[in-house]
């Protein structure tokens, strides 16, 4: 068995890290437009590096110069949308993952109605993708909720979010529920631990005496109900539309075959898969919940969640899948960077450019897992490998890591496929270079397409095609047929 006829083959990206245009179409400042440029991550102490302060915030609010935030700019995808779309065509994408960047239609959160203008922005977004015959695939919540909303109620932890959301979902429902069919909630909604205020708008100053963490699984719970409303709100606005949850995919393995080690490596899997059993089961799992007690950590809910959860379930699943590491209960276990975690290191995997653990084939194992868990259809929506190109005298850029990276995941997911796993399609992340979520840089490339700009902003933005370019369009005019 191959790849199904109507497979989707794609690419995504994000509002944030593309479109640029912060201050321009009514669009109010988000989460991400106040995000600094840290090209020397260091993944050992991420949260010291994805740490905030109001003081920060307001520092960089009346900063004008966008220099060293990089999101402000993205690769100005707001005024080059038709051609990167028609580039997208040209690779013959059947979808395209983007997101609505909340802030261009509420620009605080707060407003009774939204601001045309960002409407209408997304509006000819659509149409030219209908004209293209390129599907969207749209992400509600991808780390850019307004920052109003993050200094004036820290962020999703106030019931009151709930409220904003869903009337912002409720908008888009209406005026694009005629072009979009695919729709995704919360991007990455387990990263809320990981990075609280980019995922949820959370400052931990604002969180009081119980700390930042238990402001996490409150705003989480905010989060899962919200979701649940916008489900149920598509259904009845969208007749046939479908709703998919998103997690980040961390793939686990235990580091030796030492049963704690076992034991170890299965707490942290089932730890990064709660947030979709919520919302593919309709409820919190027991053990989780018996967890957060034993941490004192508790979860105020209203009367009625419960039912919501229940009622408010996705149609599929999405996830990103990037990287693999492993756990071991050895504190010297030596660690290794991944998607903003850090895990033990694998002796099998070679590592990209930013450490990151290649494993092609924890792809085919993710796969099988969530589809024997949640017997759902599966959407892979984020995959690909940041990378540093050299752009040749001619202009060419040749990248046969990027190739080598895409065809092994590839064969992995038609093996899995082949074993039964029903999976609706794939983007890869990202098919155009774009700003990078973690660090901010712009060299840390994920393209097909090469974007004329460096880490401070400058250059043509000229688009080029790279050598993945033609590869991928060929793969795609296959059905994945022929990946050499
Ligand atoms: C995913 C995010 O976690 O990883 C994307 O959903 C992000 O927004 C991608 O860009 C790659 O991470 P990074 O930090 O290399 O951009």
């Amino acid at each position: 068995m191959s790849f199904p006829e109507n497979f989707l083959w794609g690419g995504a990206v994000a509002a944030n890290q593309v479109e640029g245009a912060c201050r321009e179409g009514g669009k109010g400042f988000s989460v991400a437009d106040v995000a600094t440029y840290k090209p020397n991550v260091d993944v050992k102490d991420y949260k010291a590096h994805v740490g905030i302060s109001i003081d920060a915030i307001k520092k960089a609010i009346a900063d004008p110069d966008d220099t060293y935030y990089p999101k402000r700019r993205g690769i100005d995808f707001y005024h080059h949308y038709k051609e990167d779309l028609a580039l997208f065509a040209e690779m013959g994408f059947k979808v395209f993952r983007l997101s609505i960047a909340w802030s261009r239609i509420f620009p605080t959160g707060e407003e009774e109605e939204p601001n045309e203008e960002g409407l209408a922005f997304y509006e000819d977004v659509f149409k030219e993708m209908k004209r293209l015959h390129i599907e969207p695939l749209v992400t509600l919540s991808h780390y850019e909720m307004p920052l109003h909303l993050a200094l004036a109620y820290n962020g999703w932890t106030d019931r009151r979010v709930v409220d904003y959301f869903v009337r912002f979902a409720k908008v888009c429902f209406e005026r694009f529920g005629k072009y979009v069919k695919y729709w995704l909630n919360f991007n990455e909604v387990d990263s809320i631990i990981r990075h609280s205020f980019i995922t949820a708008g959370i400052i931990p100053e604002l969180c009081g005496e119980k700390g930042e963490l238990a402001c996490c699984y409150q705003a989480l719970h905010h989060q899962l109900v919200a979701a649940a409303k916008a489900a149920l709100l598509m259904r009845e606005l969208i007749p046939g539309a479908q709703m998919g949850c998103m997690l980040t995919k961390l793939m686990t393995y235990p580091r030796t075959c030492a049963p704690e080690d076992v034991a170890a490596t299965q707490k942290k899997n089932l730890e990064n898969m709660f947030y979709a059993d919520v919302q593919v089961f309709g409820e919190y799992p027991r053990m989780i919940l018996r967890d957060l007690e034993k941490r004192d950590f508790e979860i105020r809910m209203e009367e009625g969640d419960t039912s919501l959860l229940k009622e408010g379930t996705v149609d599929f699943v999405s996830f990103s899948y990037y990287m693999s590491m492993t756990e071991s209960v050895d504190p010297n276990a030596e660690r290794t960077p991944g998607n903003t975690v850090l895990g033990v290191k694998n002796p099998y995997l070679a590592t990209s450019d930013w450490g990151w653990q290649v494993d092609p084939v924890g792809l085919r194992v993710s796969l099988i897992e969530l589809y024997d868990r949640y017997k759902k259809p599966l959407f892979v929506v984020e995959n690909g490998i940041g990378a540093k190109d050299t752009v040749e005298a001619d202009g060419s850029v040749h990248d046969p890591y990027r190739i080598e990276y895409f065809r092994r995941h590839f064969k992995e997911m038609e093996k899995a496929i082949d074993e039964g796993v029903e999976l609706m399609g794939y983007t890869s992340w990202a098919p155009i270079d774009l700003i990078s979520a973690s660090t901010n840089q712009m060299s840390k490339r994920y393209g097909f397409i090469y974007v004329d700009q460096d880490d401070m902003g400058n250059g043509t933005l000229k688009r080029s095609r790279k050598d993945s370019f033609y590869w991928y369009q060929k793969v795609i005019a296959t059905n994945g047929a022929d990946m050499d």
